[in-house]
Parts: C-alpha cells; structure tokens; sequence
C-alpha cells in the first residue's frame, strides 16, 4: 500500500515548517541544466531571490523534454477559431520544429540572452510559438493585449526597448476583423525607443502593409529557416522569464517581471495540487496570452508538465452562441476549464437555465477555475447547478503569477463556499490588517498583505524599476507585500474579498486604472477637472463612468464634450478599457481639504446607501452626481 494522499493541511504545515525544503522537493519537477543546490538566497535582490545558483532554459522544459521522453505525437496546443471554422493540432514534435526553426530566426536580428521582445498578437498558436522562441534564447518577453491602443503599446515598448516587435496583419472577433499592424506603425512612431524590426504573422483574412526595410514576412522567413533549429540557451533561474505590464495607480504601466525557475517551480507545483491535471490531460484556459493567466495557465504551465493547452480564439459568447466553451472542453476533452467569472456572467445571460451545458459531453471536465475578479455567490452557485461539477473561485495577481488563495483540487476539494476564494496556497502567508498595519481578528475587514519572502514564481522586482518595487509592494508594511486587496478571513481560514484598497477596478476580467483613465481626460482641453469610478455592471463586473467638470466659460454643448472624452479614452488606452460613460456636472464632491469622494460617487451610482462623510465641503455637490446618474439611467 502507498502512503495515505497528502491533504491540503498537511501541504500547507510541510511548507510552514520549512519552505525551503518544500520548494527544493517541489523543484524535482524541472529539468535544470544545473540543479539548485539550494531553494533561497535572502540576501539577494529586494526580498531574496529563489533558486539562485540553478541554471536552466524554460523552452526545454515545455517542448523538448517532452519529445525526449516520447510524447512527441501528442498534441501541446489544440487551436481554434470558430468565428473562421478553423481548428488544428499541433503536436509536441511539430512544435519543437517549429519553436526552434523561429528561434534561428530570432537569432538572425541579433536576438539573444536578456534581449527584449514585444509580441502583439491575438490568439493563434504563433504567440505561444512566439514566447518559446524568446525562451529558447533566454530573451525576455513582453506580450501585450490587443486591446490597447498604440498609445499603452508604445509606454510598453518604451519601457522594455525591445530589439523586435513581432505581430499579425489582423485579430479576428466576431463580426468584425482588428487589423493589429496598423497600430503597430502607429505605436512605433510615437516611442521614443525604436525596435530594429518587425515580423507580421500575415492573416490569410487581412493583408498587413509593410514599411520596406523594417517589417518582414514571418511565414516566410520561418519557411527560410527549416532544418536550422538551434538550441535551448541555459539561463539562471534568476533571470527573467517575461516582463507582462499591468496598470498601476498612474497611467505608466508597471513592468512585472517573472524569472525563470521560480516561475516554472510553481506552476509545475500548481498544475497537480490545485487543478489536479497531468501529463498528457487537456486543459481549457480561455484566457487571451496577454494576461497573466494566459502566460501561466495557456501557455508554459500545460506545456511545462506535457499536458495539452487549447488555444481558443473565440468568445464565451457570439462564437456562435453560449455553448461554445463547453463545446470546445467537450470536443478535446477538457479535464479543466479556467476563465474569468465575466465569462460565465455572460454566458448565464444567455443561457440561463444552463442548457447548453447539457448538449455536449462534458463527461471528461472535474471542474471548473475561476479568477481575475470577484466571483459572485450567485455566479457560482449557477455554474455549479448547471454543470454539475465543482466551481473553484481562486485569487490572483499578475504581480504573483499564479494562485494567491484558492481550493486545491489536487489535495482534495474543502468545502466549497460561494463568495470566498479559499485557503492560502504554501508560499503564502496571509495577515488581514488594518489601516494601522496591525493584524485584525477572522471576520473584520482589512487589507491582505503577505509575509516576505513571495513564494517561487511571483515577482522578484518591477522591470528597471526597484524603487517603485518597494514603493509600490514594500515600504507600506515592512517585512510585507501590500496585495491592494480588502477583504477579510473567516473563522475557518477561508479567504473572502471585497475588492481594490487603489484605483484599479476589474472591468470583464481586465485589469483597468482609473487613475491612468482620469490622466487622460484631464488632457481634454474644455476639462477643469474629472473622476473615473467603476459601477456596478451585471456582466462585466465593473465598467468606468468619468464625472467631467467643465472649464469656465466653456459654453459647448456637455453631449459633446462627453461624446469627445469617450473617444479619447478609446483612441488612448484601447477599446479594453470599455469606457462608454462620461457626465458632464457641476461639480465633484470633495473633501475639505480637496479629495475627491469617488467612494461615495460609486455608492450612489450602484444605488447603494452611504453616510454622508463628515469632512464633506459641500453636500449638495453629491446630488448633482446623483442627479446626472439619474438622467443618464433615464
Ligand atoms: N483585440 C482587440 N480588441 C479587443 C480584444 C483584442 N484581443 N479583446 C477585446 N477587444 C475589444 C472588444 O471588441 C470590445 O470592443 P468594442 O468596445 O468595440 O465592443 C472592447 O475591446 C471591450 O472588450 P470586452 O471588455 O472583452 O467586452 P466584450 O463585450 O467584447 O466581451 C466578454 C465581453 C465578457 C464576453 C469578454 O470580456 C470576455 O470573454 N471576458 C473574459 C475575460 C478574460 O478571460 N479575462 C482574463 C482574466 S482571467
Ligand atoms: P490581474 O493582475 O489582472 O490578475 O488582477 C488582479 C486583481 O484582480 C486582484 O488584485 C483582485 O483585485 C482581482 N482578483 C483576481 N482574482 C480574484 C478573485 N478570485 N476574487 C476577487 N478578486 C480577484
């Protein structure tokens, strides 16, 4: 007989009483170049730095080892594209050619070791190609969403001075095709750090222009290449992975950087004990590869254990209907789904009773992962009702690039309890405290921060940037990372979250400043002053509504101003940023000493009562924004 299965009390205590030990078992699942003799360096860098004199090379450990070992006519990556009826395999061996093929011609423009690569590309297999490429020679990616706008791209490729942009002529949605190129020339004319070249991935649907002498056709150098594959670069664990932007209280994106073996530790650890999937298993993460979750759970996590990864260029819905994520885990045989609670929202909208589930065989799916934003009770419960199956709702950051809070699966299912995401995954030792930084008792409310070190995997530093690292994370709470998120834990340990202590509110499972979206507006020439709060919305979650005060004596009809602000928002950050709101008032309210009460705003605007702040210079300025939500609600 085995021993018994290690419960996720046990996990967690094995952790506690030696972390190290724990990370240096749980490094047994990498193949290092040079194995880590030992788990953590505390002297190193901003908190310490894990696995510090191991050497290893992130490609190999996703593609080639798993050829080595005999999987190379199993499928790494299922791709499909319903919205051009599109689907096909590509096997470990196919990839292998064609990541080592790409990496020669990387290697060509002089791409090596530490060298930055900005990759801008909608959901087909060439960005995962992409990413293993750059690891492959120990260059250092920077995916960005396709979402934004060439103004958030150029901040992204200003900060990271990549040496390549490598994009595609087109993005497809449903109903309408993104040309991506053109917001590649616009991105480069304005940053100030020019990429040597860019390579486009030409879309049989869209025919990108190219700049003769600086874009190249990427098939065709591919095509140039075969049978010139190089080899995997070792790298220390210690270096970087990928940077991945994220929006901080300002308009300038932070540069999360992830190192190498760390990185890979974690998700391998992850991959068994929280979703419970395995070698040669399918896992549907429907996260597009410019978040975080993409990164981990698209991309190198499946890969790094030799599961399968779907790659799913589609909607929850529209692509054709409300079906088509369990359509999809049906047609591959999902043993996991991973998707925003927006998604579901979405879906529930337009299946309500759940039916859709019920006309495919999902027969192989154990349950299904939610994250990125506040799964709400009556999403969950839902979900669980109409599929049947366990729903895990688990907390996230890009910053810690895999589960902060969650229900591991893999240890055995706690009792799932709608609204909460869970226990603290090893690594991470959570304290809710108040505004004093002092501990709070299980049931009050505070802000999450965790005990230094961030386990494997989360962020070592800020690219370029360790002041802000400390400022940002650090400094608030010595000995801690601030997490920004309020929330409390109940009596049995269970983690429950309220939402955001900062300016960032979760718009369909994207991360958004309003902040970086009031910068914007202030740039309005007719805009005295402005507010971006989040309200309430029944599929999104969140979505931005700016309060706009007009300069004086500007007597220009308020509808067009507005009609202006929604544009610039547009045009600046990106569609992403689903801003369609702005109102035209008097006045914001205000603090005596000249702070503005978004807080209060977003109460009255998601019809919520609220106490009238007793430093309030002027309690009728709450009506006008009452007044002016209430005419726009009709
Ligand atoms: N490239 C270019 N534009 C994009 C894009 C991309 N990759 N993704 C979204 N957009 C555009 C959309 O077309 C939309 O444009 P519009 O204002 O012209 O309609 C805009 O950005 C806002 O997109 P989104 O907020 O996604 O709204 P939506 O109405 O298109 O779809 C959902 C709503 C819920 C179906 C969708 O948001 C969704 O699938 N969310 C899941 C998110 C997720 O997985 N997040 C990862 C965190 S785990
Ligand atoms: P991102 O960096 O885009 O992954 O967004 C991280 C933020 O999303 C967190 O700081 C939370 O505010 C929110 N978030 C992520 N997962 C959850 C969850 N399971 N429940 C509540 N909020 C979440």
């Amino acid at each position: 007989p085995g021993s018994p299965p290690l419960t996720y009390a046990d996990t967690y205590r094995r952790w506690q009483a030696d972390p190290e030990r724990f990370w240096l078992d749980a490094s047994a699942a990498i193949d290092w170049a040079s194995p880590p003799t030992r788990a953590f360096d505390p002297d190193a860098g901003t908190y310490g730095r894990w696995f510090p004199d191991a050497t290893l090379n992130a490609c190999f450990n996703c593609v080639d080892r798993h050829v080595l070992a005999g999987r190379g006519e199993q499928p790494a990556i299922l791709y499909d594209a319903p919205v051009i009826n599109f689907a096909k395999p590509i096997t470990y061996a196919e990839l292998l050619d064609e990541v080592s093929c790409f990496a020669a011609v990387l290697r060509d423009f002089g791409v090596g070791k530490g060298d930055r690569v900005v990759i801008y590309l909608p959901m087909i297999p060439r960005a995962h190609v992409a990413m293993l490429a750059c690891a492959r020679l120990g260059a250092i990616h920077s995916v960005v969403f396709g979402g934004f706008a060439p103004a958030e791209l150029a901040a992204r490729i200003d900060d990271a001075a990549p040496k390549l942009i490598l994009t595609a002529s087109c993005g497809i949605e449903p109903g309408r095709t993104i040309p991506y190129k053109p917001l590649v020339d616009a991105a480069i004319a304005m940053a100030r750090a020019k990429p040597q070249a860019v390579l486009v991935w030409q879309r049989p649907r869209l025919q990108a222009e190219m700049v003769e002498g600086r874009d190249h056709d990427w098939e065709a150098l591919l095509e140039a290449a075969e049978g010139r594959g190089v080899d995997c670069v070792p790298v220390l664990a210690t270096d970087p992975l990928y940077i991945l932007y994220t929006s901080g209280t300002t308009g300038k994106p932070k540069g999360v950087v992830r190192d190498t073996g760390g990185t890979l530790v974690a998700l391998a650890w992850s991959m068994s004990a929280l979703y419970d999937v395995h070698p040669g298993e399918v896992f549907f993460c429907a996260s597009d590869v410019g978040w975080v979750v993409g990164h981990s759970y698209g991309v190198y996590a499946p890969l790094l254990i030799g599961a399968t990864t779907i790659c799913y260029e589609g909607k929850p819905v529209g692509s054709p209907d409300a079906g088509a994520f369990w359509r999809v885990a049906a047609q591959y045989g999902a043993a996991a789904l991973f998707t925003a609670p927006t998604a579901m929202r979405a879906i529930r909208k337009e299946d309500p009773e759940g039916k859709l589930f019920a006309s495919y065989d999902g027969s192989k799916l154990r349950a299904l992962f939610l994250a990125g934003e506040r799964a709400d009770a009556a999403t969950v419960d839902w979900l669980m009702a109409a599929t049947g199956l366990p729903v895990i709702d688990h907390w996230w950051q890009t910053e810690t690039g895999w589960c902060i809070a969650g229900n591991p699966l893999g240890l055995g299912l706690l009792p799932v309890k709608p609204g909460s995401a869970a226990v603290p995954m090893p690594g991470y030792a959570l304290t809710v405290v108040d505004e004093n930084g002092r501990a709070v008792a299980a049931g009050t409310m505070g802000m999450f921060v965790v005990a230094l070190p961030l386990p494997p995997g989360s962020l070592p530093t800020l690219w370029g940037d360790e002041a802000r690292m400390r400022a940002s994370y650090l400094d608030d709470h010595p000995g801690f990372y601030s997490t920004r998120d309020a929330g409390y834990v109940d009596e049995d340990g269970h983690v429950f979250l309220l939402g955001r202590t900062d300016d960032i509110i979760n718009c369909a499972g994207h991360r958004l400043s309003t902040g970086g979206m009031e910068e914007v507006l202030a740039a309005h020439p007719d805009v005295a002053e402005c507010a971006v709060i989040g309200i309430n919305d029944a599929v999104k979650g969140e979505v931005p509504c700016g309060f706009l005060v007009l300069k004086a004596g500007v007597a220009r009809q308020a509808a067009a101003v507005a009609g202006e602000a929604v544009a610039l928002v547009r045009e600046r950050i990106g569609p992403v940023a689903s801003f369609k709101t702005a109102l035209v008032v008097e006045r914001l309210p205000k603090t005596r000493s000249g702070k503005i009460l978004r807080g209060t705003m977003k109460r009255i605007a998601d019809g919520e009562a609220y106490a009238m702040p007793a430093t309030i210079e002027d309690p009728a300025a709450l009506e006008t924004i009452a007044a002016a939500l209430a005419e726009r609600n009709g």
